[in-house]
């Protein structure tokens, strides 16, 4: 496949605003009910074609092989369309890995758009979004517009209009969780019940109920946790929770305070969202 020149574009992370569990499905994974929005915490990745395939990272810890999720979007991509293009993708990693914040998935989202775009492929956002959810759950969510309801284990989404303007601190200061033990710790029955469209009606008047289901697993397997939360509302922050399945925390900014905790990864970080014709770029709020 003839294409020329290279494609730089950005992988950003997402916060879950709140994120319901409703129960357990037969196939292992968990229906649930979540406001994700895009945050302007990114990854760069470029794409370049070439004539052998490789993929090379500003993180030494990162797994580069077929495992990797950009891999698994690449393959996808040439297995549904045919077209058989090498590709040179180097990755600039900011977003932390095994925190939570769906690192991992938009790389995948971000290479899949690429891909398309780079060769001219002509695959609209409906059909890469659908492929996407073969790769995992969060993918689909990056082909949205920056915010979305989400639903089933995470890959229905329901695009909405940009309704969120906070500020968010996220932390991570932990080592990582796993997903799978997360979700396997998960005690349903300890759950509160909640009608998740209220809940999504709270951000929409403007009195935003912050939460995640998964936080109560996420502390047993990591106490330290409850301290770092704990630590974070000493500082006057109100709102605190788990950023996914952890092991991040994320806190609504207090106007005018700024912090850091030593040795930390901590970060301010705005929504950020795509035109429908692009992917996410910073704009005049994400610069300031
Ligand atoms: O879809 P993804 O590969 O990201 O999911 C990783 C793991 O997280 C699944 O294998 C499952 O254990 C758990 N999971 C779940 N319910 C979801 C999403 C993920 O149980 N809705």
């Amino acid at each position: 496949m003839k294409s020329e020149g290279s494609l730089k574009l950005l992988s950003p992370a997402k916060i879950n605003l709140f994120l319901q569990i409703i129960g357990k499905r037969k196939d292992g994974y968990h229906d649930l009910a979540s406001l994700f929005q895009a945050v302007d915490l990114c990854d760069t990745l470029t794409l370049t074609p070439a004539a052998e395939d490789r993929l090379e990272s500003s993180d030494p810890q990162l797994p580069l092989g077929e495992s990797n999720l950009i891999w698994r979007a690449i393959n996808l991509y040439r297995n549904k369309t045919g077209l058989d293009v090498k590709l040179s993708i180097a990755l600039k990693k900011c977003i932390p890995m095994e925190a939570g914040l769906g690192g991992g998935s938009s790389n995948a989202a971000t290479a899949l758009w690429g891909v398309n775009r780079l060769l001219n492929g002509g695959i609209d956002d409906a059909q890469l979004m659908a492929w996407g959810a073969e790769i995992g759950s969060d993918v689909p969510f990056f082909f949205s517009q920056g915010i979305a309801y989400c639903t089933g284990r995470g890959e229905q989404v329901e695009c909405l209009p940009s309704l969120w303007h906070e500020a968010v601190w996220i932390v991570k200061s932990l080592p990582g969780l796993s997903t799978p033990e997360v979700y396997r710790r998960l005690q349903l029955s300890k759950l509160r019940q909640k009608a998740p469209r209220s809940v999504l009606e709270s951000f929409l008047i403007r009195k935003p109920i912050y939460f995640n289901d998964l936080e109560a697993a996420a502390s047993e397997l990591l106490p330290e946790l409850t301290t770092l939360k704990k630590h974070l509302q000493s500082l006057g922050f109100k709102d605190v929770w788990l950023a996914g399945s952890g092991s991040s925390v994320i806190g609504i900014e207090i106007p005018g305070r700024s912090f850091s905790i030593e040795g930390s990864f901590v970060r301010r970080c705005l929504p950020i969202y795509r035109s429908p014709q692009g992917w996410y770029e910073f704009s005049a709020t994400n610069m300031e």
